[in-house]
């Protein structure tokens, strides 16, 4: 373990003999202390299973890892991605950092934030009538921001609806275009590389399900979104709809860019603005606050806490907003392919655990499904809720319920239910003897499990680009306390590189030298197909 983190051991092992209901029975002043916010967005880390010592010690690690000095690294445009040699600038797309001189950040925003109005306004229109849809084809950061944040922006939506194609199954692209007229359909390729082999075979068939019904206008009903534009006119999209950014934008950081365009269609660019302030308001407070009150640097310890002092391999991250519903899935990409890394920048083993695995859906659903295990189950699994005060369809019945939902759940894990409480409770509701020796044990809920909640006052474009960019920057200070290079994924590549080989084997038979299990799986498909 690096050295500053195995000083987190001792504060570990106090933490070990104590649990959470003494933790709060012991100081009142709890959730003061161990509460920060940043304008209406508050984080409530006092359910963590730790203590003032022990978040001492995490600040340590920060300054110890140099978190500041490798956060400056980052927005001065230094080439903090070492393993590709390039600058790690999706701040820059949103005000947040200064982009490398010569890339001109606002001409290309201002120029697919007016192509997206002149979609929503019918300037830009098919043949007849306006596209009433709009079909994003991509995968990985080019799909999984996008589809995000039009699932969570969907009341701010007053543009063309919005469709995402992501898998390479025939299945996906065949569902979404089932019921929609091609003639007033605009598909979006999305692709920073222009090469990924799944939305070249997508967009290669949506491309013909266009030119089926519209023929040569098939290529008015196209536009790509790139930073390869010779991959993009190659294919064949007139150069004045293709819409580029660059190499300094890792996917998954890309939300920011012209990647945006199918959701700046949606809400307008007035909205998607708002978007981009939002995560520039939280950039400055990144930059400019004491590790103390920052955001971003708290979760991100917390983070760390759980994950090397107290060993828990997974975190739930557990929306209660259903228009959430695929940050769950958006966060696994920004955490996983960032920190799920082996070895430190330096190119040696890394000696420490890495990014934990993320999961998670939203509540209340995931209450009904596996909350069970949560509570009950024989693992820790800390839990992340985000939750907004106020719902965007107005004070309800609804909301409230909402609210009540994710604050007992977070209550039931801190501080469950002991034994006695089981046994006094059935007492009181006058059940038997017998019955009450027969279930207590299965009615006790340990509790002792942390939760961390997340809570603003509502979910729109400014606090969404608030709410991303906070993630972002945990991932960052991670990274940079594990030393590893958060900006790459060279854990894709052998997939890849092992699908393409094995095509030939699938279409027509060619034997290659697979491994038996591979060579039987082959020859079952075959015998089934
Ligand atoms: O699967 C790895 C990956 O490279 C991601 O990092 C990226 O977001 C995704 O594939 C899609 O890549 P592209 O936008 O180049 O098609």
């Amino acid at each position: 373990m690096s050295d500053y983190l195995s000083k987190l051991d001792s504060h570990a092992a106090r933490i070990k003999e104590t649990n959470l209901r003494t933790l709060f029975a012991q100081n009142p002043e709890r959730f003061a202390e161990f509460s920060v916010r940043f304008d209406d967005l508050l984080i409530d880390f006092s359910k963590e299973k730790i203590d003032a010592p022990a978040l001492a010690a995490l600040f340590d690690v920060a300054r110890a890892a140099n978190v500041a000095a490798a956060r400056d690294a980052m927005v001065g445009g230094e080439h903090w991605n070492l393993t590709e040699d390039r600058a790690v600038l999706h701040m820059a797309l949103r005000g947040g950092a200064n982009p490398p001189a010569g890339d001109n950040v606002e001409g290309t925003l201002d120029r697919f934030l007016a192509f997206a109005e002149d979609v929503r306004t019918g300037r830009y229109a098919p043949k007849t009538g306006r596209f009433t849809d709009v079909i994003n084809i991509g995968i990985g950061g080019s799909d999984l921001g996008p589809v995000m944040v039009a699932r969570a922006l969907e009341p701010d939506r007053d543009g063309p609806r919005l469709h995402f194609v992501s898998n390479v199954d025939s299945a996906h692209l065949t569902d979404i275009t089932k019921d929609l007229d091609p003639a007033h359909t605009l598909v979006v390729i999305a692709s920073k590389t222009f090469t990924t082999m799944e939305t070249m075979i997508n967009a290669q068939s949506a491309r013909q399900w266009l030119r089926d019904a519209v023929g040569d206008e098939a290529g008015q009903h196209m536009v790509a979104v790139s930073s390869n534009i010779e991959g993009a006119a190659e294919f064949g999209i007139e150069e004045s709809r293709v819409f580029g950014f660059w190499d300094w934008v890792g996917g998954r950081y890309s939300i920011w860019s012209a990647i945006g365009l199918p959701v700046a269609i949606g809400i307008g660019a007035e909205n998607f603005r708002a978007f981009l302030a939002g995560a520039a308001a939280m950039d400055n407070h990144f930059i400019n606050t004491p590790f103390e009150q920052n955001l971003p640097v708290i979760l991100a310890l917390v983070g760390v806490w759980r994950r090397n002092a107290m060993g828990w391999p997974t975190v739930a991250l557990i929306p209660y907003d259903q228009r959430l519903e695929r940050f769950p899935a958006y966060t696994q990409q920004l955490d996983m392919e960032s920190n799920g890394k082996r070895i430190t920048r330096q190119g040696a083993p890394v000696a420490t655990s890495t990014s934990p695995v993320i999961w998670g859906e939203p509540g209340t659903n995931s209450q009904h499904s596996f909350f069970q295990l949560l509570h009950q189950g024989t693992d820790v699994i800390p839990v992340d809720f985000i939750v907004a005060a106020e719902s965007r369809d107005g004070a309800s019945e609804h909301h409230t319920t909402l609210l009540a939902n994710c604050l007992a759940q977070g209550k039931a894990f801190a501080f469950g239910r002991t034994e006695d409480e089981v046994r006094a409770r059935m007492a009181k509701k006058s059940a038997a003897q017998e019955e009450i020796d027969r279930l207590a044990a299965h009615r006790v809920f340990p509790g002792d499990r942390p939760s961390t909640t997340i809570l603003h006052r509502r979910l729109d474009p400014f606090s969404l680009g608030r709410l991303i960019a906070l993630f972002e920057h945990k991932v960052f200070v991670q990274g940079v306390v594990w030393n590893v290079d958060s900006f790459d994924q060279w854990g894709v590549e052998l997939g890849k590189e092992l699908a393409v080989n094995l095509l030939p084997s699938l279409k027509d038979g060619s034997s290659a030298d697979h491994d038996v299990s591979t060579a039987g799986l082959i020859a079952a498909i075959k015998g089934l197909s």
